[in-house]
């Protein structure tokens, strides 16, 4: 969604810009623009479209300058249009902002301020903000008695006044990267539910909407909290809470290097990061395999073991991606723990008010740690005063901060806006929470050992299992120009069918469904043909023959069949008319490599009908509004 980059110091800011912007194109976006403030004024590049295009705009007219802000827009109020997208000027151009979120009362205020005169260019919510602030500035110097700024601009204090006047009239979420024209060397930025973290330099500052265009700029970072507002210069931060007034930074170390955000030679990152499955997978186990005790160490879950096993039920709570390993997470802590466990939609969750009692934990799982409706479902989780944990990816993230602890993910940044390896971990970090859980009540030390043992041997299944792409490639080439597909598993890849099926809408835009296998008899079957392939999840386990007979039903319907099964499995060989092998590993851990070839067979369908796999259209890494 929205991503922002700012920047005050000596460079020249179109290509710091330029370059962050390129960066957070993964976030999703349709239109990108900047504003570069200089000794004439601040100047706006902007335009719908990738940044490329803007890059070239810049090209054909340069902005100099070493101040400035920049925006790629995912367009919520007014459609994708060079007007539309930011940065917005106020008044008339005293101020340029670009803005994260939704400001849920600006049809009021825009009446309310085309009453006091002021003309509204776009159909955007942001412009709302930029008037406001203009309005305020001007309030401000009336009210201080200056005819206008002086030959050194307009004090840094006045201009906080009229951020936080604005901000008191403004309605909903906003990250918010502000330029005053009059007030040189400088940028203010504001955060309530939208994410900005600032990086700190030698002799410069940065702003972004998450890390990735500072990497390789700076290591130390200060993420910036609800309510606070920043001011940047060259040579100085400072930061200001609403209603608390002076915050000392809390300065953290950046991890992320370059090449976790190249290609590394890949041809595009979700290909990179399907391979990096069997390291990050790893990653999430490192350290929390505690063979002595037969039990997965937790480090900071922050509840002591006392308080954890007065818990009676879990409720996972996530959206999209997430949710489906949410979904694996819960046969597992049933199976393994024998606790009682939910998943629930954020999105739901927020709203509805379940009985909880006071024994109830609540996980929420989200790659980004941003998501608006994941972060909204915790709140209300905690407001209720349920223990709220996070697995989560991004350090730092408000998921992660608001969190009353967790479990961190380690897989890296994510840039494909399919999630694939964050999938993969999750699900092991579920694992690991289910062991830990099950030792702490009634599973055996042998099995504890045991689940070990297998889970140490998972980078080393992913390894072989990716063996399988040459053949997941050819199956693509013959099965592409389907447009509707069912995908079919039972107990452990139930959500693997469902996150395949989601896989293939996202990124191919081809209609896919994904069903518990034996429950599409009950209306799904309606839909199979002979132009309807079904793929089956169907590798051996306890009802292994009962899903067997499910595929028959589908080919006595003369609908085409890929199969995922075990190697050497030669009985789905007789039926289906296609069969991908994977490794044979314990069935609670199927979801680990069943999902890889189907995160292969998307891609390459998605490839082969000109799709845009990294970025598809409408869709965003982390929707940051509801
Ligand atoms: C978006 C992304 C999905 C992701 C979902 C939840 O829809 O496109 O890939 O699964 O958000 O994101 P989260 O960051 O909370 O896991």
């Amino acid at each position: 969604m929205c991503g922002i980059v700012g920047y005050a110091g000596f460079r020249n800011v179109s290509d710091f810009l330029l370059e962050g912007l390129h960066r957070l194109e993964y976030r999703g976006y349709d239109s990108a623009g900047i504003a570069v403030l200089s000794e004439t004024g601040i100047d706006v590049r902007k335009r719908a479209g990738r940044v490329t295009e803007l890059g070239m705009l810049i090209e054909s007219q340069p902005i100099p300058g070493s101040v400035g802000i920049g925006h790629t827009r995912w367009a919520t109020h007014g459609e994708p249009t060079d007007v539309n997208s930011h940065p917005h000027f106020g008044g008339s151009g005293e101020v340029a902002v670009v803005h994260n979120g939704v400001i849920e009362n600006y049809d009021s205020l825009r009446k309310q301020l085309q009453q006091l005169g002021y003309v509204f260019r776009s159909q955007t919510d942001t412009e709302v903000a930029a008037h406001l602030l203009a309005h305020h500035l001007n309030e401000q110097i009336r009210l201080e008695g200056l005819g206008g700024s002086g030959e050194e601009g307009l004090d840094t204090d006045l201009c906080l006044k009229a951020v936080e006047a604005t901000l008191a009239r403004l309605k909903g979420t906003y990250g918010l990267a502000i330029l005053f024209r009059e007030c040189p060397g400088t940028l203010i930025a504001a955060r309530c539910g939208s994410p900005l973290v600032i990086g700190i330099g030698e002799n410069e500052s940065f702003l972004a909407s998450d890390a990735s265009p500072l990497v390789g700029y700076t290591k130390e970072v200060v993420y910036l909290s609800d309510n606070e507002i920043a001011v940047l210069s060259q040579s100085a931060l400072r930061i200001e809470h609403r209603h608390t007034g002076k915050v000392r930074p809390s300065i953290q170390t950046l991890s992320q290097v370059n090449s976790d955000i190249e290609l590394n030679g890949f041809p595009h990152y979700m290909l990179k990061e399907i391979y990096e499955q069997p390291q990050t997978v790893e990653n999430a186990l490192r350290g929390r395999l505690d063979s002595e005790e037969a039990t997965a160490v937790m480090g900071g879950l922050n509840l002591s073991a006392k308080e954890l096993r007065r818990i009676d039920r879990i409720v996972l709570t996530a959206c999209g991606t997430s949710w489906h390993a949410g979904l694996v997470g819960e046969y597992l802590l049933e199976e393994f723990a024998r606790m009682p466990t939910e998943v629930e939609y954020a999105s739901e969750l927020r709203y509805r008010n379940p009985p909880m009692s006071d024994r109830t934990l609540v996980f929420a799982i989200t790659q980004s740690g941003e998501t608006a409706d994941t972060l909204a479902a915790m709140r209300e989780c905690k407001r209720k005063g349920h223990p709220t944990l996070a697995i989560c990816n991004v350090v730092g993230s408000s998921i992660a901060r608001e969190a009353d602890g967790g479990i961190y993910l380690h897989a890296g940044p994510e840039i494909g806006v399919a999630s694939t390896k964050a999938f993969t971990s999750q699900v092991t970090v579920l694992t690991l929470l289910a062991l830990y859980f099950a030792r702490m009540r009634h599973m055996s030390f042998p099995t504890g050992q045991r689940i070990i043992k297998q889970l140490r041997n998972m980078p080393e299944m992913i390894q072989k299992t990716l063996e399988c792409h040459d053949k997941v490639r050819e199956v693509a080439d013959r099965y592409y120009h389907f447009n509707n597909y069912l995908y079919l598993g039972r107990l452990y890849n139930f959500p693997v069918a469902l996150e395949g099926a989601l896989k293939l809408k996202e990124i191919s835009y081809i209609h896919a469904e994904g069903y518990p296998a034996a429950e599409m008899k009950h209306g799904p079957i309606a839909l199979v043909d002979e132009q309807t392939p079904s793929v089956f999840i169907i590798p051996r386990g306890a009802i292994y023959s009962k899903v067997i007979s499910n595929m028959e039903e589908i080919r006595a319907r003369r609908g085409p069949v890929i199969a995922i099964a075990c190697e050497g499995d030669l009985d789905v060989a007789r039926i289906a008319d296609e069969v991908i092998y994977v490794p044979e590993v314990e069935e609670y851990l199927q979801p680990l490599v069943c999902a890889i070839p189907l995160q292969l067979l998307s891609y390459h369908i998605a490839l082969l009908r000109g799709c845009n796999v990294d970025r598809p259209r409408n869709l965003a890494k982390s929707v940051t509004v509801e």
